[in-house]
């Protein structure tokens, strides 16, 4: 050891100097700024680098550039210990409410960018970095910068236009520039529309001078570069050594030790794979390993330079060397393009990628092909090189290297005119995914000529680790490049890359046509620049070239227009108008306060679960004695500690058990939990109980479930007419079957609560993140055997909810009181993400059969479905959400003859639940696949057939309701003339007829969502109002907010009802103690029925008032108030409300189920790559009819956001489980939800004029969840693109394209000569990795 040696941890937070002394290796910079600093600011979202919620900037100085670098890093995996001698710069550190936001902060939060606000504070800081380094980025370069957030809410646009407003493009013209207004071509306005949700001349100008100096300290010394630092942890030693020598040393001593750079590998593996690492070395200071050389070969880079660094590198050199030298580099840098997020490139290093040895890194593939040649070195062997070949990765996660040897560089070589050099990858997701498969392609010629010389290929994705199909390479040396060579490659690359089915990752015949898509794009890209070079002789057609062609996406556009307040509206009035959510600035400076933001309680305790390992068994025994010697732990809970009942249901008493006692009916469900003085101690003891169990044989899917005739209750039926006469007298009947896929929340804020017993008459409080505080409450005091009034659950906000937290948030909050109630203590939980997937269950699957009859002009006049919905292990909501299912399955359309017929499946999965529809998009789902039937029988399009079906004013549904101001046709024939429909069918047309390749598709589709809840108890609200001495008021009522605006919306209710500023009105929270026998937040009623409860609390107070009003007509508001409390009238007033006039009677098939309707149209046009099955929106046009809209921000805001929601649910999340119900997709790592790329590039969004809706408050009408469903426009416009592609292919007529319409299923379904390669195995003749639910 050569360095000054300091066990010291020294860096600034936020300009204020840290010093650890004794700093954990294991402890991350998110957890020691959230518990040790208490800066909350910064989120945890998933722990695993997927989400972009911990986002915070970190700056170094360089001493060898002398510049001050700023970087945006994921704090969830960033180790403490690699912070010394940095500066990391959190939310609160750039701006706050108090002091002044930030102008990031204040443009998000103006452009309505923050709904929950979870994911604000991460997006704030990955701009803000963006904005340090570069002050005016360009367009690209700012909508790039988000890839590796995540915000479940929004649906990005409005970030993206608030960020927008920084970029060079945008120009003083400010909302009014041109380049901003040409979203929609089609748009003649009229007078009273507003397309201005967000003044943007009203933001504060940026002002680089403002921003915080990075601390002299850290750059006056090189001391925090040249030190070796030690710090010793509880489990782990942590060395970062400064010199080469220093390096190989540690090695030598600790061969099993770890290197960290990034630690995006090493940290997903200790957190979720529970890998111990019990010393870990820092090479990120050695001279040797950082460097970067240009050598006659190539660019040698050290190995712990970091993605980012390599991406710079490798453009300065394709500027800077001739074309033919620098192909690889292209190929990396395209890579690179779609390698995660910026967070996780500017932290990872090149090696980790490299020593890692994933089956399916990025880079691995194209190092191999290129032959790229690292240098390695040990104490014991000196250095050496190696070129990466075929023999370098000798198994799974094994490589080439000793134990001892590390890698020092890694030399990616020039390339010359007769080299080729391709890179391909797809994944579920473009931006921030991992591959399904990849590839690195290289080709040498023999000079002048198109003779091979040698081929690479290296696949990633096929096989335990990244492979080179060796026998393909060795026999087409000699060969033409020609297109002969194209089938016979294809040929032996099947033989070359065998997958079995059932192969881990599944989808193995996609996999397999994968491998020679890519080869076929390369074959086409090369065989195009032979031509140019009068190298070959064989023309590559016109209609061929767009499959060469890279990934591009145009800079988003946007338009949104909505109706302006009538001109004699008072100024003070709030309704109508597009004001901010009443949180959105908090949210953007972090100070908003989440359930794990709040200061620990004294003797607070963490509970860890003890989960179910297994889908179905008997309990044998638990075993607790190893984790209650553990340290830290105070105790194991289980069902017999309740005190009081041990089961609850959320719509039938007893539906499932708190404590799993003698059965497990799913994995993850509770058995246990251990409580100990902190998270880790709970988490690791709980890892440490030990369940024996007598495994029985479980039921997974709905098929199963149906074989085995395994149902919740009977079926159900819903139906008009005569569907059996109608289906006889139908011109055409056809039959068919559908599926819809299940969804996983994804609220950024996972489950939390913290319950804390009060210690008298059995008392306690709860503060949990739900959408249901009333039935916490009563399910709380059934178990602790205490009356409802002793319970006080209390919610201020939640980070999204979106029906996950309506019931199945009681699992989690319940046994945690029982904990705090046995212990007498605090008790905190917040799920960790891959926890929260696993235990709270999902949108429900559904599978529908269905016989449906239509006559030749394309009139459906029957329809007969049986559907069935996968409920998981308990009943939970799971009727409630068929019936929703069965009220929809005729969308908006008029079916004379329609008999739906629900079944609720019983299997033993997780309970399926509550999600934004509720059963709906699945019941519509099924009747839009119907329509794509016909059309596709007839051979006419699908939207003449929704055209000739859709309901008229005074048309009554199946269940017998009334249309009643029914705006489906009104939507339709707007969204027709707004989106420019017919002009573009033909430009589309065109297209597909001069591409075989890329196809693109265009489609309308309608919806029509019911209001009301179907319980009809549920449909009833109640609110406090108070007003103060000072005039201020306080208003609470029986609504949760979760990023849907419900206060904000609220307090302008209340504002007009009192006729007081909004500004005088506060909500602070909802409470069991305040407004009691609430209702869930959900079905998308939460304005109608809170507000009309706030109308009539305001009403009492200003009954009360007049007279005072009266006697002192010139007054103030806050005179009244004054003389109303000197004459002793009261203030305080509550408001209830329930919904008249409805009512549906299963039993009779006769009443009123919903309210009313609300009604949208949206037109996508989508272009998919026939050969990858990738995807872009290149357009969606909305229009929706909200009445008279209570906040168009807020309402066009649900629907953008239930749209990209809805999006995710059709075309890219799909679960997966194995056969024997074992989860796994349990982060975003192998979850994909929509993320800022996958938006349409055009997203237009108009809401209906003139609608009006006497049924709820102020003429308006809910808007949560009916949007979701105008996002299956994408889908059906990819299924038309597909038939375009399967026709050139000769396949004509129906196909079957399930949802999500992943790329896998856009692929396969465009069947053609590639995947006739690989016909699928015959079911049941394997196990298969993953189940259809
Ligand atoms: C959210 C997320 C997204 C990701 N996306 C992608 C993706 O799109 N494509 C992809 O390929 N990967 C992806 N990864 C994986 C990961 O980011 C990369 O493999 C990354 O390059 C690892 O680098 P690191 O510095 O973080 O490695 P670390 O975690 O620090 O180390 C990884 C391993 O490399 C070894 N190592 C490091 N340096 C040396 C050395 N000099 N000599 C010998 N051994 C060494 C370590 O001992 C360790 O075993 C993703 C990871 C996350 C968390
Ligand atoms: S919490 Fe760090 S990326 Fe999700
Ligand atoms: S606002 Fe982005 S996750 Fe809720």
């Amino acid at each position: 050891m050569t360095g000054d040696m300091s066990s010291e941890l020294v860096f600034y937070v936020n300009g204020i100097k840290v010093v650890e002394e004794n700093a954990e290796p294991e402890t991350t910079l998110l957890q020691f700024l959230r518990q040790k600093l208490g800066l909350t600011g910064t989120k945890l979202g998933c722990g695993e680098g997927g989400c972009g919620a911990c986002t915070v900037m970190v700056s170094r100085f360089d001493h060898y550039s002398k510049k001050i670098c700023h970087f945006s890093v994921n704090a969830c995996l960033a180790p403490l210990c690699s912070m010394h001698g940095m500066a990391v710069t959190t939310v609160e550190g750039i701006g706050s409410v108090k002091n002044g936001l930030h102008p990031v902060q204040e443009r998000l939060a103006k452009s309505h960018g923050s709904q929950c606000g979870f994911c604000t504070p991460g997006i704030i800081m990955s701009m803000y970095t963006l904005l340090r380094n570069d002050p005016q980025p360009t367009i690209e370069h700012m909508e790039k910068a988000f890839e590796g957030n995540l915000c479940r809410c929004t649906g990005y646009r409005p970030i993206l236009d608030g960020f927008r407003t920084f970029t060079k493009e945008y120009c003083a013209m400010g909302e009014n520039c041109c380049k901003n207004k040409n979203g929609n071509n089609n748009l003649q306005l009229e007078d009273g529309v507003g397309t201005d949700l967000v003044k943007t001349k009203a933001f504060l100008p940026l002002d680089a001078t403002q921003d915080p100096i990075f601390p002299p300290e850290l750059q006056n010394s090189a001391k925090f570069d040249t030190d070796y630092l030690i710090y010793r942890g509880e489990r782990v030693v942590w060395h970062r050594p400064t010199k080469l020598d220093e390096l190989l040393d540690l090695k030598s001593t600790y061969p099993d030790a770890r290197l960290v750079v990034g630690n995006t590998e090493i940290g997903v593996e200790m957190k979720f794979k529970n890998m111990k690492y019990p010393v870990m070395i820092a090479p990120t200071h050695i001279p040797e390993l950082v460097d970067i050389t240009h050598t006659d070969l190539g660019i040698r880079f050290g190995a712990s330079v970091t993605l980012s660094r390599i991406d710079q590198e490798l453009k300065e050199a394709i500027a800077k060397y001739s074309e033919p030298k620098t192909r690889v580099f292209t190929a990396v840098i395209e890579m690179l393009r779609w390698f995660a997020g910026y967070q996780i490139r500017n932290v990872a290093a090149v090696a980790g990628n490299i020593i890692t040895a994933s089956p399916i890194s990025d880079l691995n593939p194209l190092f191999l092909a290129c032959g790229a040649v690292l240098e390695v070195q040990s104490k014991e062997s000196g250095r050496r090189q190696i070129t990466m070949d075929e023999k370098f990765f000798l198994g799974y996660r094994k490589t080439a290297l000793t134990s001892t040897e590390v890698v020092i560089n890694i030399l990616l070589p020039f390339t010359s005119k007769n080299e080729y050099f391709g890179g391909y990858k797809q994944a579920y997701r473009r931006e921030d995914d991992i591959a399904t498969v990849n590839s690195g392609i290289y080709v040498v010629f023999e000079d002048n000529s198109n003779v091979i010389k040698k081929l690479s290929l290296a696949y990633g994705g096929m096989a335990i680790t990244t492979i080179m199909p060796t026998r393909t390479m060795a026999a087409v040396v000699g060969r033409k490049w020609d297109d002969s060579l194209v089938m016979d490659i294809c040929h032996l690359l099947a033989d070359d890359l065998p997958l079995q089915p059932g192969s881990p990752g599944g989808m193995v015949e996609y996999r397999r046509t994968l491998t020679i898509s890519f080869f076929f794009k390369f074959y086409l890209s090369v065989q195009m620049q032979l031509q140019s070079m009068h190298l070959s002789k064989t023309k590559v057609p016109s209609y061929l070239h767009s499959a060469t062609a890279p990934f591009h996406r145009d800079p988003s556009k946007s338009t949104q227009i909505y109706q302006e307040v009538a001109s004699g509206q008072l100024e003070e009035d709030p309704v109508g108008r597009p004001i901010n959510h009443l949180s959105a600035m908090k949210q953007a400076t972090g100070e908003a306060v989440y359930i794990d933001d709040m200061p620990k309680f004294q003797n607070e305790l963490y509970m860890g679960f003890v989960m179910s390992k297994k889908a179905y068994a008997n309990i044998k025994s638990v075993d607790a004695s190893e984790a209650l010697s553990m340290p830290g732990v105070v105790d194991y809970i289980s069902h017999v500690d309740v005190p009081g009942k041990n089961t609850w249901g959320a719509a039938l008493p007893d539906d499932e058990e708190i404590f799993a006692t003698t059965q497990v009916l799913c994995e993850g469900q509770i058995i246990g939990g251990i409580v100990a003085e902190t998270q880790i101690q709970a988490q690791r003891a709980a890892k440490c109980v030990k369940v024996e169990y007598e495994e029985l044989k479980p039921i997974i899917t709905i098929k199963e479930a149906i074989e085995a005739g395994s149902f919740f209750g009977s079926p159900q039926k819903i139906s008009c007419g005569d569907v059996e006469a109608a289906l006889q007298q139908a011109d055409h009947v056809i039959e068919g079957e559908c599926h819809v896929g299940g969804q996983e929340h994804f609220y950024l804020e996972t489950q939390a609560v913290i319950a804390i017993p009060k210690g008298e008459d059995g008392e306690m409080e709860m503060f949990i993140s739900t959408q249901n505080p009333t039935e916490s409450q009563h399910v709380t005091a059934e178990a602790l055997n205490v009356p409802a009034n002793r319970i006080v659950v209390r919610v201020k906000r939640i980070g999204g909810g979106f029906g996950g937290k309506e019931t199945r948030s009681v699992k989690i909050s319940t046994p945690v009181a029982i904990a705090a109630n046995k212990l007498g203590r605090p008790v905190r939980v917040m799920l960790d993400r891959d926890e929260d997937m696993l235990m709270t269950g999902t949108r429900h699957p559904f599978y529908a059969k269905y016989k449906i009859g239509f006559m030749d002009g394309g009139k459906i006049t029957a329809l007969e479905i049986n559907i069935y919905n996968n409920a998981g292990m308990s009943q939970d909501l799971s009727w409630a959400v068929m019936h929703r299912a069965m009220f929809h399955s005729d969308n908006a359309y008029k079916i004379p003859n329609l008999s739906t017929t629900g079944h609720v499946c019983r299997t033993n999965i997780s309970s399926n639940t509550a999600f934004r529809g509720f059963g709906g998009p699945q019941g519509m789902m099924v009747v839009e696949q119907c329509i794509t039937d016909v059309a596709y029988t007839l051979g006419v399009s699908p939207v003449k057939v929704r055209e000739l079906n859709l309901y008229q004013e005074g048309d009554r549904t199946h269940y017998g309701q009334l249309l009643e101001h029914c705006t489906v046709q009104r939507c339709w024939d707007e969204c027709l003339n707004q989106s420019d429909y017919f002009r573009r069918k033909k430009e589309v047309d065109i297209f597909n007829s001069e591409n075989r390749w890329k196809k693109r598709g265009i489609t309308i589709v309608p919806t029509k969502f019911g209001i009301a809840y179907t319980a009809l108890f549920l449909n009833q609200a109640g609110a406090l109002v108070h007003i103060y001495m000072d005039g201020s008021v306080l208003l609470t009522h029986a609504g949760v907010e979760m990023g849907q605006g419900l206060h904000t919306k609220m307090i302008q209710v209340a504002s007009r009802a009192l006729r007081i500023p909004a500004s005088k009105i506060h909500t602070s929270e909802v409470g069991t103690n305040t407004v009691p026998n609430t209702s869930a937040t959900a079905a998308s009623c939460g304005s109608d029925l809170n507000g009309m409860a706030v109308i009539n609390a305001c009403k009492t107070l200003l009954e009360r008032l007049e007279p005072i009003m009266l006697e002192n007509p010139k007054g103030t508001w806050e005179d009244w108030i004054k003389s109303a409390y000197i004459n002793r009238i009261s203030l305080s007033a509550t408001g209830f409300y329930k919904t008249p006039g409805i009512g549906y009677d299963f039993n009779t098939g006769k009443g009123r189920p919903f309210n009313y309707f609300t009604s949208g149209v949206a037109c996508s046009e989508v272009e998919i790559d026939c050969l990858t099955g990738d995807h872009q929106v290149l357009r969606t046009d909305i229009v929706m009819d909200v009445g008279v809209s209570l906040n168009p921000a807020i309402d066009i805001g649900q629907i953008e956001g239930g749209f990209t929601q809805g999006y995710g649910l059709m075309m890219m999340e799909q679960q997966k489980i194995s056969p024997k119900g074992i989860l796994y997709t349990r982060g975003p790592g192998n979850y994909k939800i929509p993320g800022f790329g996958d938006i349409p590039v055009q997203f237009n969004v108009t809401l209906l004029k003139g609608s009006v809706n006497e049924k709820a408050v102020y003429s308006s009408k809910a808007i949560g969840e009916p949007p979701l469903f105008l996002s299956s426009s994408v889908f059906f416009a990819a299924k038309d693109a597909i038939a375009s592609a399967r026709a050139d292919a000769g396949h004509h007529g129906n196909f079957i394209l399930p949802s999500p319409a992943t790329p896998e299923r856009v692929r396969m379904a465009c069947e053609d000569q590639f995947t006739d390669l690989f016909p699928k195995a015959k079911e049941g003749t394997f196990t298969p990795w993953f189940v259809e639910l």
